[in-house]
């Protein structure tokens, strides 16, 4: 790995547009559990059908609920790693040369001051509706969130409209305007570094493939071996937070 990591930095140093392509690996080292993991993996202790989808939160909504304010509670308690720290400071030095997509939710890559990150799958922090106002267009102000209280979703005072997390949920799109960018971005980049990801769910994974058949360089970095291995010239077996400041440091 040593001589592969001087020669993934020079790759870095020599490419004028780079994407970072993250995923829960990323956050690994900040105490986040990742969801494959087979020890601590969050799927390991809940099934993704029995949560993770719309029809889920639909049936036992104070469930589902209550697993993401674990979540949210879980990851206001951590700090970015080394990892982001090290996208950032890049970023930082180098205006406009990386983007940074990544499946994560739990805003740390925007905790260490990256900017412009394009969060294909929303954001754990935020929420939305979860169907449009009944009331709307009846001179209604549109739906007002009542009080959160343990085991069940705020409701809509007047019309009962669940809030919920404004996080992809399986089955559903992704955001169409941070996918076109990350497109565009994996189309156009000379290196992209797929950074904690076991590469299993689509279509983000794609994003890799898209960058290798456009020509550029991709680089794994991996505590484990991965589907996207196949994809990559080379694969770093190492920790993010030990890899990145190696790579992407001044
Ligand atoms: N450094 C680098 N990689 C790591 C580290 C670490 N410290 N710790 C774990 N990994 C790697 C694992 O080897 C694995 O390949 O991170 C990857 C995590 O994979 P997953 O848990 O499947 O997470 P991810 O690939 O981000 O899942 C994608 O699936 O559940 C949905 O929407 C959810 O965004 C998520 C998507």
């Amino acid at each position: 790995t040593e001589i592969d990591a001087a020669e993934a930095r020079a790759w870095v140093r020599a490419a004028q547009r780079l994407v970072v392509f993250s995923g829960a690996g990323m956050s690994a080292e900040s105490g986040v559990p990742t969801f494959r993991g087979a020890q601590t993996g969050l799927w390991a202790r809940f099934r993704p059908e029995e949560l993770a989808t719309e029809d889920a939160f639909r049936a036992h909504p104070g469930r589902v609920w209550d697993w993401y304010s674990e979540r949210r509670a879980q990851v206001a308690r951590v700090e970015p790693n080394a990892g982001h720290r090290a996208v950032a400071e890049f970023q930082r030095r180098h205006p406009g040369r990386l983007t940074v997509v990544t499946q994560n939710v739990d805003g740390l890559h925007q905790r260490a001051g990256s900017t412009d990150v394009l969060a294909l799958h929303g954001n754990l922090f935020e929420n939305r509706w979860l169907d449009p106002c009944p009331l709307a267009g009846r001179g209604a102000s549109g739906c007002a969130a009542a009080r959160a209280e343990p085991g069940r979703p705020p409701r809509c005072a007047q019309c009962g409209n669940a809030l919920r997390p404004a996080v992809v949920w399986f089955g559903e799109m992704l955001p169409e305007h941070a996918l076109a960018r990350a497109e565009q971005a994996a189309a156009a980049c000379d290196l992209m570094l797929v950074v904690g990801t076991s590469g299993q769910v689509w279509p983000a994974a794609g994003l890799v493939h898209a960058a290798r058949a456009a020509g550029a360089q991709v680089v794994v970095v991996n505590s484990a071996p991965s589907e996207l291995d196949s994809v990559a010239q080379m694969v770093l077996c190492g920790t993010s937070a030990r890899l990145l400041p190696r790579l992407l440091g001044a």
